[in-house]
């Protein structure tokens, strides 16, 4: 069991890559990527070569375009692959990229299922290759500058978010079933975990749908999480809320013995303390971990030329989708799930399903789905 990966020395010239998925989100990551004196564009990879052709014209230079991932990175000779497909294509794309011997940055979630998740962690294992996840929600300075403050009042006990937005988007999300909590709510669950260095052991969540919603299925919820340090994490958001909505990070207070932190999500976070903060606590500057994307991009290259484990490495990451499968699962039950028994079903899911012998081998060799989640570095042997 391994998580450690191929580092690819810098000598000097960026990273070569490939952007597979020439949608919306595509064409945000080839701009980043043009951007970025890290990387190199090394061609556009869409099932419809329309998409990929049309993200090469916005490109705005002759980039190579093609049908297939590891086709096109073995001719255009890319050293990394960058997934932006929809999610039912991250686990094809990311596999067979991992396969080609590519390292892979690809857009959350990590999958569709938290069963295909695992199947890619247990292929990265084989590969040998560094999967992260672009949880991109994390990039940002103000949120370092809040989890740093946040260490500075004393045992935390209870993180709330609240998100309340009413974006018209039109298209695939008014018809989702779960539309706030599939396709929003990782973002603070994810950016959770990250607070309070805490995985999720079990939530209640209760969905709903409030009267005016434009959406077919239900676009509130409020999730009530425990968090493996005894903290509760309590996400209340709403998609058809207008007036008055809230970031798209969302609103956060941090409750702690000796005082309280508070993000708007836009602008720095405050801290009040009952007691006197030292100077040295109270006047640290936190880490700029670069903005979104990005940052996310920057944390990628850099994992690769060091070695080191970036925060989205496919491991670490699966907890975030687990949360959302079990609010998921705790809404349409109306019970209080445990993750572990999600994450054991899911675990048997993967088995049952997984057609790589070399990859089933990997998963049967797992002592038990949180240890080998939990799989840091450090700890390898
Ligand atoms: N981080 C964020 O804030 C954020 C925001 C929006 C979307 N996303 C994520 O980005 C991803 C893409 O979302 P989007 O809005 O761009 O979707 P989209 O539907 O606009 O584009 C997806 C593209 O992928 C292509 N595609 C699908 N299957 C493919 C395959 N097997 N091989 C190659 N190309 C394939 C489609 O043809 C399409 O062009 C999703 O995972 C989504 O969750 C993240």
């Amino acid at each position: 069991m391994s998580n450690t990966f191929a580092t690819i020395p810098d000598d000097g010239t960026p990273l070569r890559v490939v952007v597979v998925g020439a949608g919306g989100m595509g064409r945000a990551w080839l701009h980043t990527v043009e951007e970025s004196p890290l990387v190199e564009l090394a061609g556009i990879v869409d099932l419809d070569l329309g998409a990929a052709s049309a993200g090469a014209a916005a490109v705005g230079r002759p980039v190579p375009v093609g049908t297939g991932t590891a086709r096109l990175a073995a001719d255009v000779g890319a050293q990394a692959v960058i997934n932006v497909t929809v999610p039912a294509a991250h686990h094809p794309v990311t596999t067979e990229a991992l396969a080609a011997g590519l390292p892979v940055l690809g857009e959350k979630p990590v999958a569709s299922t938290l069963a295909q998740g695992m199947s890619l962690a247990a292929a990265a294992e084989l590969s040998g290759q560094l999967f992260m996840v672009s949880q991109s929600r994390r990039y940002n300075r103000q949120l370092f500058a809040a989890k740093r403050l946040a260490s500075t009042i004393g045992n935390v006990g209870i993180v709330s978010a609240d998100f309340f937005k009413a974006p018209r988007f039109g298209g695939f999300r008014d018809a989702m079933e779960h539309p706030l909590l599939l396709d929003m709510a990782i973002h603070q669950f994810d950016m959770a975990r990250f607070l309070l260095d805490a995985d999720p052991v079990s939530v209640f969540c209760e969905e709903y749908n409030p009267s005016w919603s434009w959406y077919r299925g239900d676009a509130g919820a409020t999730a009530i999480f425990e968090m493996s340090g005894g903290e509760r994490f309590v996400f209340t958001g709403s998609w058809c809320s207008p007036g008055l909505e809230t970031s798209w990070n969302g609103a956060w207070r941090i409750s702690g013995e000796h005082g309280s932190v508070i993000w708007d999500g836009d602008n720095e976070p405050e801290v009040e303390t009952a007691v006197e903060l030292l100077e040295s606590d109270a006047g640290l500057e936190s880490e700029d971990p670069g903005q979104e994307i990005a940052g996310a991009l920057a944390d990628f290259v850099s994992s690769l030329r060091t070695g080191a484990a970036p925060m989205g490495q496919v491991h670490q990451n699966i907890m975030s989708l687990a949360m959302v499968e079990s609010a998921v699962l705790s809404a349409s039950s109306g019970k209080r799930i445990m993750v572990d028994a999600l994450l054991e079903e899911s675990y048997a899911q993967c088995l049952t399903s997984e057609r790589n012998p070399d990859v089933l081998q990997i998963l049967r060799s797992w002592p038990t789905v949180r240890a080998a989640l939990a799989l840091e570095p450090s700890r390898m042997p």
